[in-house]
């Protein structure tokens, strides 16, 4: 059995970029409190987190419980799909159940093949690949902070994770300027950086005092991603000279903002004064992925229309 007509957000690019405007429109209302509706009442979104999570477990809890639905944890060490039970037939199962899916795993195409037979919307919690929640909250704390992306630089510095595959997602339906710097070897996924290079400004260097020039935002994230712990040492070696510090953000534009999905490294990707300093606007961008995730949820599972 294939899906219904669901939808499902499994990357950026499964909103338009005008859907992503009305996406972060309707965020901002809810972050104001000008949004009063439940439509989650009666509704159940399933949580299956293959990997550990702080902000994504708690602001989709919350974030279900306030548009007026319930939310279920589901650990591997609890459901049958930490005992190998087929994703495919997870899927099939859990769509008899609940309303939606949200998935925290490995592999990003584990997510494809859930959200393949799945019956509800699937949303994407992070892969390896990707963290599209996380982005969007990021660009809504740019709106938040800057007023807008467009016309703006934004700079990634350190590994070409999940992260910053999303950003260039995000880049290749916003258009900003996008520049990332990585150590050789820890480059983001090809196939994304092509396509997204074809309509956006995205650009790969070495040398991050490069990339950080006159930036807008600056954005890091740790070195060794969940699932990468064994390669912790070698990593810290790669990626010396990497550090997010006051010399490097000097390099920015004056009124720069530093983002960072946590949880971070003080110390390693970026230091204490950076993070904890008047540039950082971390706490907000930790709020936004509420609001976000509220947006996305109504419309993916509650019939809420972007116009
Ligand atoms: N940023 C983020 O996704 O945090 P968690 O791992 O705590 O969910
Ligand atoms: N790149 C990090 C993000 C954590 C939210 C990881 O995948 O572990």
């Amino acid at each position: 059995m294939t899906s219904s007509s669901h939808r499902d957000f499994l990357a950026i690019p499964d909103f338009s970029s005008q859907e992503l405007v009305a996406l972060f429109d309707l965020a901002e209302r809810m972050r104001r409190r000008e949004y009063a509706a439940r439509p989650l009442a009666g509704k159940t979104l399933a949580m299956i987190f293959m990997k550990a999570s702080t902000r994504t477990r708690v602001s989709f809890e919350v974030g279900t419980s306030q548009l007026g639905g319930h939310a279920l944890f589901l650990s591997p060490r609890d459901v049958q799909l930490g005992r190998g039970e087929p994703i495919a037939d997870t899927a099939r199962v859990l769509s008899r159940y609940v309303d939606g899916i949200m998935i925290r795993t490995f592999a990003h195409q584990d997510v494809e093949e859930l959200a393949r037979y799945s019956g509800v919307p699937v949303i994407n919690g992070l892969t390896d690949l990707l963290h599209p929640c996380q982005i969007l909250a990021d660009l809504l704390t740019v709106r938040q902070h800057l007023g807008t992306y467009q016309g703006k630089k934004v700079t990634w510095i350190g590994d070409g994770n999940n992260m910053a595959n999303s950003w260039i997602n995000a880049a290749w339906r916003l258009g900003f300027e996008l520049s990332i710097a990585c150590p050789e070897g820890y480059e983001p996924a090809d196939h994304l950086l092509a396509r997204a290079q074809e309509h956006a400004k995205i650009t790969i260097v070495r040398d991050p005092k490069e990339a950080i020039h006159g930036a807008h935002v600056v954005n890091t994230d740790v070195w060794a991603s969940m699932g990468q712990e064994d390669e912790q040492k070698k990593r810290e070696k790669d990626f010396a000279g990497y550090t997010v510090n006051k010399a490097m953000m000097s390099l920015a534009d004056k009124d720069a903002i530093f983002l960072h999905c946590l949880p971070a490294h003080r110390g390693e990707e970026v230091s204490a004064d950076v993070i904890d300093g008047p540039q950082s606007r971390v706490w907000d961008e930790a709020e936004n992925r509420l609001h976000i995730q509220k947006a996305i949820m109504a419309v993916l599972m509650g019939g809420e229309v972007l116009s």
